[in-house]
């Protein structure tokens, strides 16, 4: 049996002023029991802009919700105007980073190399990547859906040891899955879920398969987190669109009870 602990994390995308995201983070922190931490990491991923807010207002209150961000550039500093760097989301008391989601790879030109020197950036800070890898509608219809994931995950952690490995976590989002409120299969999930930690043998040793928590994302909401869950390789969820709802959210959190 494995000890992974469940992890959740709400992805906000371009969603939220740092006023709102106060309000969410309030709402969402009422809803949860002391209880429910006990089981599950629950991480909300907020824009930049509300941040600094978030980490005051999680502060203040002792929360246990944890803070994630959206990316983070590969250097410290330097002239790369627009960019926020890995050190500096580390301040903000951000724990986790989502990195090569499937929007940035379609609309900002994302490749496996910047995945992987993102990556580096941010375990560097000593916080923890979420990789996201997942295949389109057609490379799922053509039979590739394993090779591109494959293929993502070696890009993404390319000469990186076991133990950088294994500082990672993995969500599998299938690109035809997110926002669509088409959800993939229990079973199609965890397949490839099983099928990512296979790869991570390969990668890195079969101690850090086991360790890395391996995420589903796409259209996960109240009613199907369950049975995503159930399978074995599956150890959270990426949740965009009901993430934004705070009971929505808080629902998906305690999908045990
Ligand atoms: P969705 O987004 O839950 O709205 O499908 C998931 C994601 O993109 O992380």
């Amino acid at each position: 049996m494995t000890d992974r602990r469940d992890l959740i994390v709400g992805n906000w995308k371009m969603n939220a002023t740092h006023l709102d995201a106060i309000q969410m983070i309030q709402k969402l922190h009422y809803r949860l029991e002391l209880d429910d931490y006990d089981r599950v990491d629950v991480v909300v991923a907020p824009p930049f802009t509300a941040l600094r807010s978030a980490q005051t207002v999680i502060e203040a209150d002792r929360m246990l919700i944890q803070l994630g961000a959206q990316n983070a550039h590969w250097e410290e500093n330097g002239a790369f105007t627009g960019e926020v760097s890995a050190p500096m989301l580390e301040r903000l008391a951000v724990s986790y980073v989502i990195l090569g989601h499937s929007e940035r790879r379609q609309y900002f030109g994302e490749t496996d190399e910047l995945v992987n020197k993102r990556t580096r950036a941010v375990l560097g800070a000593g916080m923890t990547p979420i990789v996201c890898v997942g295949e389109t509608l057609s490379q799922r219809e053509d039979g590739e859906a394993q090779s591109v994931v494959g293929s993502q995950l070696r890009g993404a952690f390319a000469r990186l040891g076991p133990d950088l490995v294994g500082a990672c976590s993995i969500a599998y989002e299938p690109v035809w899955a997110i926002g669509t409120g088409r959800t993939a299969s229990p079973e199609d999930a965890g397949d490839m879920a099983a099928f990512i930690r296979e790869t991570l043998i390969e990668i890195a040793n079969s101690d850090t398969a086991e360790q890395v928590r391996v995420l589903y994302g796409g259209s996960v909401n109240a009613g199907n987190v369950k049975d995503l869950m159930a399978k074995r390789h599956v150890d959270g969820a990426l949740v965009g669109g009901a993430s934004l709802d705070p009971d929505k959210f808080a629902a998906i959190v305690r999908y045990r009870l």
